[in-house]
């Protein structure tokens, strides 16, 4: 069956289309019926069945004969180390780490945070949760206190894993004190934390709450898996909004399971067995869903790479990895091959390995820019394929689903809708627009299975945020077109969330943070174009009044406090002092204006500007740090 009968066989009868792709899992109970409507718009999938999660991305191919296959390939450039993880001994590792954990009361239902960075026992901490039915909640290292604590206070975990230290090239991330600055900051206190202590920083620990990983192990029982429900929380994954409060997204086990599942042969194109790499971090959705869970679930090997795309050592790692590990199918972030292309545009790094193994590449995380694509299908020889999907997902909306039908690749194009979604571009009033006609983009309720079902602890925003705007369907906050084939275009945001290296970042956290210095009056984040990272931050402050320090020295210290407060990852380093901001007549800072100014690109100040002459301060202000750049 091609692409189109697919989708077709979906939509007229989704209910068997999920029943079918729900035989993959091995449930304790199976579930009677796919979808669960009773609180529509709010849906959950296999809600009835029983199944745990760990139990189908390990146990399950122990006991089917894989128990000697490796299971995770550990590759740490940073720490020239590699290490191989076979299906048995990872199962051995996360029950032995369950047993402890629930042995210091870790239950069923019960929230634990993982700070972890890229080493295989961040994979273990989230299934070992996985197997005693505990939500996970892991939080990206590259955050800082603050949020690591904003994220604490809201899943209120049990327990906390984390790392004594993360690598960055050149330099250690002291994950510890991190950690101990959240718990001091949060207002939740967890009852005790796990310290993986690393060979590059032994971490001190306190007296009483923090146990060593190794000890806390000793002696105790191995736990089995535990049988959660289909509508179970797998796990919390707080994502950016539009205001400084993350939306911590939900992902059901039953839907999660089947999704991935299905996703590995027809969007990934991958058997059992064969090796998958997606060079992302655990933090993000990405490394959820197709580091960690996606892989495991389908019998296959999963690397998880502690390295960069350049500087460790080379623009060549990941052509090494891929040789080494004989990889079938690569998945990445446009600006890590953008990263490679500029150290490496004749690609002669790929010369020097064997890259028969590669079938194909999948980028996603931003749009994927034509120059990039084509540079990576003349270089590599395999299909490039974008694809479009958000933590809130979980998996692929649309893509070019190689293991069902290799479709004509679109440049600027994550192809089509995969099964399960229903994808329009609706005007203002909520109706579909004509093919090629730009409109916020979104998707037909029910969304399929292993995407958000709600937000923890904040239906309310759930459905304010994504359900109220276009009743009827979920609002993904990305504006784009569908051609007259059913391709879909993601041209931009339509909130103020914006993508930094393939980072989603909230321009509107930044915003609190410039404003919190004493002596700013007004502010405003934008997020211009960038060559490599797609966007960057750039702030705009206006001081109070009467002062009469260096603005370098103000402009510092702002760039210091939000690589304290939101953390390194939000890359925030451009601050420019203006005398007023742009607004409406009615007080709305234009940001979009903004942004074309910095972009170069052609705009009509809006009717209601309260003064168009502030526009050309902007354009002056930018013109000195070199905007609009050519990117
Ligand atoms: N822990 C702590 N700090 C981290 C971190 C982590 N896990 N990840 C990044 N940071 C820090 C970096 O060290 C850097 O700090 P610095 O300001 O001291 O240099 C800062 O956060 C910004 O990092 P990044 O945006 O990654 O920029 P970079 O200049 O270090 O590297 C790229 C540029 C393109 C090579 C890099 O962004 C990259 O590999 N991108 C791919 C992203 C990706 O795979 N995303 C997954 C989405 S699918
Ligand atoms: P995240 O939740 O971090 O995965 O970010 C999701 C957002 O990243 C989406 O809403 C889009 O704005 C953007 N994005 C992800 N993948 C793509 C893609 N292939 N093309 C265009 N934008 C994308």
């Amino acid at each position: 069956m091609g692409y189109s009968q697919v989708y077709d066989a979906w939509k007229q009868d989704p209910e068997k289309f999920w029943m079918d792709a729900a035989q993959g899992i091995d449930w304790v109970t199976p579930p009677s019926k796919a979808l669960f409507d009773e609180r529509a718009p709010l849906y959950e999938w296999f809600k009835d069945g029983q199944v745990n999660a760990c139990y189908n991305a390990v146990d399950r191919h122990v006991e089917n004969g894989r128990g000697e296959q490796t299971a995770l390939i550990y590759d740490s450039p940073i720490t020239h180390t590699k290490r191989e993880i076979s299906y048995v001994e990872l199962r051995n590792r996360v029950a032995n780490l369950a047993g402890a954990l629930r042995a210091k009361g870790v239950e069923k239902g019960d929230r634990v945070v993982i700070y972890m960075p890229m080493i295989p026992e961040a994979i273990e901490a989230m299934l070992a949760c996985a197997r005693l039915g505990a939500v996970h909640s892991v939080v990206f290292g590259g955050f800082a206190s603050n949020e690591l604590a904003v994220r604490i206070d809201d899943a209120k975990p049990k327990a906390i894993i984390a790392a004594s230290c993360g690598l960055e090239p050149g330099r250690v991330v002291h994950y510890k004190p991190l950690l101990d600055g959240a718990i001091d900051l949060a207002t939740h206190k967890p009852d005790f934390c796990v310290i993986f202590q690393r060979e590059q920083e032994v971490a001190e620990l306190v007296e009483g709450r923090d146990f060593n990983w190794h000890g806390f192990q000793y002696g105790v029982e191995p736990a089995e898996c535990v049988p959660v429900s289909g509508d179970h929380p797998a796990y919390i994954l707080y994502t950016s909004g539009t205001t400084g409060a993350p939306k911590g997204v939900i992902r059901s086990t039953g839907g999660h399971l089947v999704a991935l599942n299905w996703s590995m042969k027809n969007v990934y194109n991958v058997d059992p067995g064969a090796v998958f790499w997606a060079a992302s971090d655990v933090g993000w959705v990405v490394g959820h869903s197709y580091i960690c869970y996606g892989p495991l679930i389908h019998g296959n090997t999963s690397i998880v790479f502690e390295g960069k795309p350049i500087g460790t050592p080379d623009a060549g790692t990941f052509w090494r990895v891929i040789s080494e590990h004989n990889v079938k199918s690569f998945f990445t972030a446009p600006t890590a091959f953008r990263a490679v292309k500029r150290e490496d545009p004749n690609g002669d790094f790929v010369k020097k390995y064997d890259m028969s193994s590669l079938k194909a590449v999948y980028l996603a995380g931003e749009r994927a820019d034509p120059d990039t694509i084509v540079w990576a299908q003349e270089k590599l020889n395999v299909p490039v394929i974008d694809h479009w999907w958000q933590t809130e997902t979980g998996w692929a909306i649309a893509a070019n689903p190689l293991g069902i039908e290799e479709l004509p690749v679109k440049l600027g194009s994550p192809s089509v809708a995969l099964p399960g979604y229903q994808v329009e571009a609706l005007d203002e009033g909520g109706h579909p627009l004509p093919a090629g006609e730009l409109g916020a983009i979104a998707i037909k309720l029910p969304l399929p299975p292993g995407t958000l079902p709600n937000l923890w602890n904040a239906e309310e925003r759930f459905v304010k945020s994504y359900l109220s705007h276009f009743p009827g369907y979920y609002e993904t906050g990305d504006a784009g077109y569908i051609d007259e084939d059913g391709y879909v275009y993601i041209m931009a945001r339509t909130d103020d969330v914006i993508n930094v290296a393939g980072h989603r970042l909230s321009t509107g956290a930044m915003e609190e943070v410039l404003a919190s210095h004493p002596d700013v009056a007004e502010c405003a984040v934008i997020g211009p174009k960038d060559s490599l990272k797609g966007q960057v931050p750039l702030g705009f402050v206006c001081l109070n009044a009467g002062l009469e320090r260096p603005h370098d020295e103000i402009k510092a210290e702002i760039v210091k406090l939000v690589r304290e407060k939101i953390g390194p990852v939000a890359a925030f380093k451009l601050v420019l002092v203006v005398d007023r901001l742009p607004k409406t007549r009615s007080g709305k800072i234009l940001r979009g204006t903004m942004v074309k100014i910095a972009d170069g690109e052609d705009f009509k100040a809006p009717a209601t500007i309260d003064d168009p002459a502030i526009l050309d301060e902007i354009r002056e202000a930018l013109g000195e740090i070199g905007f609009p750049s050519a990117a």
